[in-house]
């Protein structure tokens, strides 16, 4: 194999606070000809971005398309094939719920060569600002990252029973819009009612809110608490040790 010519980052934005973006992202904004965000990038770290780059908002915001992804993938491709340096800016880690692999695909399909770059997943920045860990000793053997809805809307079609067994701690991503049927999904897989859960929202920003409640109530705490920004839900017995909130 020849060495790859890479043109094209696809590379992870952080959870919002610019501070957790990587020195890599960083510099790539910096130098990038083309700028292709997703709407949940802030504007301090559009703000890093080469004065003279072109700078396109794609606008997909927790999991709705408000650009279709294969506009996005068509987007992508043209703005790579004009051998522009293009830095494909995601919330997050991009390999977490980003997407990837059908951007990946697109480029692959016209021989684009890329990277990835990783970025701060809102799980890590929303364990970070309670102050607790995702895995505990005899507590939380593990973390699984779920999405809280499905491919096509509606209820993810997740094993919860074998979630519920596992005993680690559940990240919920895209969790808030259906959170009633994910709770009752849980419930009905043997969770107990009053298992420690917490929706963080706006993780790392300013206007962080922390909403902990037992694992029945939560999803009336969120309806009433109507956030705006967007919700990381921790489900598990270590979200039940001291936190900073
Ligand atoms: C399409 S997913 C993208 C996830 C992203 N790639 C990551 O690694 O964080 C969007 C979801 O991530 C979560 N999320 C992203 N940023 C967040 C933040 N700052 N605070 C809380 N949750 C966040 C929410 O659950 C949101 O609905």
């Amino acid at each position: 194999m020849g060495v790859k010519m890479v043109s094209v980052f696809l590379a992870g934005a952080g959870p919002g606070d610019p501070e957790l973006l990587t020195l890599k992202t960083a510099r790539l904004l910096a130098t990038a000809e083309v700028v292709l965000h997703d709407s949940l990038v802030g504007p301090e770290i559009l703000a890093l971005i080469n004065p003279v780059a072109e700078i396109v908002d794609v606008g997909k915001r927790c999991g709705q398309a408000s650009t279709a992804q294969a506009e996005i993938c068509r987007l992508l491709v043209a703005y790579a094939q004009t051998g522009k340096l293009v830095v494909r800016l995601k919330g997050g880690d991009p390999v977490i719920f980003g997407r990837l692999t059908e951007e990946m695909e697109a480029l692959r399909a016209v021989g684009v060569g890329f990277d990835v770059v990783p970025g701060v997943t809102a799980a890590s920045a929303a364990a970070a600002g309670l102050s607790l860990s995702l895995t505990q000793r005899r507590i939380a053997r593990g973390v699984h990252i779920i999405t809280g809805h499905g491919a096509d809307h509606g209820l993810p079609t997740h094993d919860w029973t074998a979630l519920a067994q596992a005993g680690g701690t559940l990240a919920i991503y895209m969790g808030s819009k259906y959170l009633p049927g994910l709770v009752e999904k849980l419930l009905q897989a043997g969770l107990s009612e009053d298992v420690p859960a917490i929706a963080v929202e706006s993780a790392s920003l300013p206007g962080m809110r922390v909403l902990r409640a037992g694992l029945a109530t939560l999803p009336g705490v969120v309806l009433a608490a109507r956030p705006r920004g967007p919700v990381l839900v921790l489900v598990g017995q270590a979200m039940a040790l001291e936190t900073n909130h």
